[in-house]
């Protein structure tokens, strides 16, 4: 498998001008992309640290430098991510005491007591789930009725997890290769993904329904491809797909992840990356 070169874009994006209800002006559609968009800086950070705890290890030098660009990818996306955290605050949503949980609970309590390998299997895992996501993403392009600078702010990360997406895995295989360290690193990643994801989710929903209403016309222009006359149908499209998103792409993702010899790169993902980069002008 010939790997993609993990270059590390460093976009300008500005956020200034994004609604809070940037995804096709659905409260909930929104929501669920800003949930798990609070777990990506700090989760990235641990994805940073598990895989360099290992990567002393490491003999393959073509593996020793794809294991940099995804310390830059991955550090990229966090500044990125947390730059985006800013105007949610200004929105008016307040993040700082789910933010300070999160970060005790995984990353001062559990991440202190687990097993170093379990956290590089966790991560492993973790990086099954953006590489599914990212799919998903690119392929249906789910950001077309988006905010420009949300679509772009997500579809370049989608690129970039596709790029990378082998690199903790082939880590994991390296120096603790057993399907026991790889499903406990799925049993793990996957329920405390769940979890904190969910928990975002219904905080942001909740905070954002006592939040003043943004009136329709004002969305007119700041949607992409969206027209405000087709919102009603765009919306109504987006839930019937989030339906069958759970079973298709999470538990599908899931199955095939535990299965015996499964290699992330079975899938050649690049075109589909490349596809990502450019329709947002990176390629
Ligand atoms: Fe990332
Ligand atoms: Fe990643």
């Amino acid at each position: 498998m010939i790997h993609a070169q993990l270059e590390a874009r460093d976009p300008d994006i500005s956020f200034a001008d994004v609604p809070r209800h940037w995804m096709a002006g659905d409260r909930v559609a929104s929501n669920i992309a800003n949930a798990v968009n609070l777990l990506f800086p700090a989760g990235e950070r641990f994805f940073v640290r598990s895989v360099h705890k290992f990567a002393q290890q490491i003999e393959d030098p073509e593996l020793r430098l794809r294991i940099r660009g995804f310390y830059k990818q991955e550090g990229h996306h966090a500044r990125q991510h947390e730059a985006w955290f800013a105007t949610m605050k200004r929105q008016g949503f307040e993040i700082e005491e789910f933010l300070e949980i999160y970060q005790r609970v995984c990353y001062e309590l559990i991440e202190k007591v687990a097993p170093e390998k379990l956290s590089l299997a966790a991560t492993a895992a973790a990086e099954q789930f953006t590489a599914l996501l990212a799919r998903d993403t690119i392929s249906n392009d789910i950001f077309a009725n988006a905010a420009p600078a949300l679509r772009q702010l997500l579809m370049w990360h989608a690129a970039e997890e596709l790029e990378h997406k082998s690199v903790a895995f082939d880590v994991l295989q390296a120096v603790a290769p057993g399907w026991g360290w790889r499903a406990a690193g799925m049993l793990m990643g996957g329920s405390l993904l769940t979890t904190f994801w969910i928990a975002a989710f219904v905080m942001l929903n909740a905070q954002d329904r006592k939040l003043p209403e943004e009136p329709r016309e004002s969305l007119r222009g700041k949607l992409g491809a969206a027209r405000i006359e087709q919102l009603d149908e765009i919306v109504a499209a987006m839930k019937a797909r989030r339906k069958k998103l759970a079973a298709r792409v999470f538990l599908g993702g899931i199955a095939d992840y535990l299965r015996p010899g499964f290699h992330p790169d079975e899938i050649d993902d690049r075109p589909l990356a490349e596809q990502a980069l450019a329709a947002i002008g990176m390629a």
